[in-house]
């Protein structure tokens, strides 16, 4: 008998627990919420937690995916020419009703006709990467309506950026994958978040765990803009092998581009080690002996150098020769040890930043609970 009441109120009990729970979640999103509302605001999402864009990888599917699951996806145009960039754009239109941005490269010869693509389909969100951008193609920009994103790499351009129209500020430090400045993300967060407060800033570079958001948040950033941990997922085109070689790697797998003479500069770029790195080192060895010989201009070696990784991002990432081509990837690949749906990926982040939420509640609770048995104890400011 008493076994048949038992039974009957567990699973009560058990419903009670588990709208607590549901309850608790809320609580502390609403919290979330708070810290990052002013990216979430600028983006038109759930989430302020951007894709990156990756040349070859954030395509329809990816980009569509990470807008699908409450993030905003953002389009890598690379080097796509506008006919190729409209189609992309209507692309992933068809797979998403959500918001989403595109990348452009302010280097990149059609960049008005592109910005001019993006104006044609209504793109809500530009991000200007790759340089600072012209005040023509920030002004085409706002023209068509569009909110623009640039990248800073220090607090004063940041302020020229914002003086030249930007709505938000991307600030990517050196541990992130693909091109990279000098400065670590937790430098640069600390040189540009107190003092930049007019946008909202983004922060990029190194975010594998949640934990990482929320302190970045906590800093004064409005969001975060990760690449690396979107690779693998399953909606990614990334080839199985490129994929493979991420799940592999540890943090320190990723490394900087090597320069051997300063005056052959070689772009900073952060990329799994591979055979092409080495041949990358001896190449420029070769190369800067054959220019002391005077069998080479300065000019002819220095564009030498700068060809060597000429379509290598493609081959590696579409082809899957992990071996002769980049492998573009940000210290943050330790974090990368499956393949995952992108919402199990941006689900697991969210719960990580929500975990140390609720681990501060708890322990201000047990504070307060400790301070009335024993009154008289440190209240929590003077400890
Ligand atoms: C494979 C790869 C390709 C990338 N391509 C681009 C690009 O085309 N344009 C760009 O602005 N950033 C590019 N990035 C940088 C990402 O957009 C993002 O800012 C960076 O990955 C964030 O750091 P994380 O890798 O530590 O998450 C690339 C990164 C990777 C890993």
């Amino acid at each position: 008998m008493t076994e048949g009441i038992g039974a009957a109120q567990f699973p009560r009990a058990e419903l009670r627990r588990a709208s607590d729970r549901e309850t608790e979640r809320q609580h502390l999103r609403a919290e979330l919420d708070r810290l990052w509302a002013r990216g979430r605001d600028v983006l038109g999402c759930d989430l302020a937690i951007m894709g990156g864009a990756m040349t070859w990888v954030s395509e329809r599917n990816l980009v569509a995916a990470i807008s699908n699951a409450g993030g905003f996806g953002v389009i890598a145009s690379g080097s796509m020419s506008p006919q190729l960039l409209s189609a992309e754009i209507d692309a992933t239109t068809a797979l998403t009703r959500r918001p989403f941005g595109v990348n452009l490269i302010t280097l990149h010869p059609q960049l008005l006709e592109l910005i001019e693509v993006c104006a044609e389909h209504r793109v809500g969100h530009v991000v200007l990467a790759g340089g600072l951008p012209s005040s023509a193609a920030v002004r085409a920009i706002k023209r068509s309506g569009a909110r623009v994103l640039c990248f800073a790499p220090s607090l004063g351009f940041a302020r020229k950026l914002v003086r030249m129209g930007a709505d938000a500020i991307v600030i990517e430090g050196s541990e992130a994958g693909g091109h990279i400045g000098p400065v670590s993300t937790g430098v640069l967060a600390q040189e540009i978040l107190p003092h930049l407060t007019e946008v909202p800033v983004f922060v990029a570079g190194g975010i594998g765990r949640g934990e990482a958001i929320l302190a970045y948040l906590e800093m004064g950033a409005s969001g975060v803009q990760l690449g690396t941990r979107f690779v693998c997922a399953h909606e990614s085109i990334a080839h199985p092998r490129f994929k493979q070689a991420f799940i592999r790697a540890a943090a320190r797998d990723a490394v900087a581009s090597v320069q051997l003479d300063p005056r052959f500069p070689v772009i900073p770029v952060r990329a799994l080690a591979n055979a092409a790195t080495e041949r990358f080192v001896a190449m420029q060895r070769r190369i800067i002996d054959r220019c002391a010989r005077g069998e080479l201009s300065q000019g002819e070696a220095q564009l030498e150098i700068e060809h060597f990784w000429a379509g290598a991002l493609r081959r590696s990432v579409i082809d899957g020769d992990i071996e002769g081509g980049s492998l573009m990837a940000g210290q943050s690949v330790g974090f990368v040890t499956r393949e995952q749906s992108t919402a199990e990926i941006i689900e697991e982040l969210v719960s990580q930043a929500l975990a140390v939420l609720a681990a501060r509640e708890v322990m201000q609770q047990r504070q307060l609970v400790s301070r009335e048995i024993l009154p008289g104890s440190p209240a929590p400011a003077d400890v």
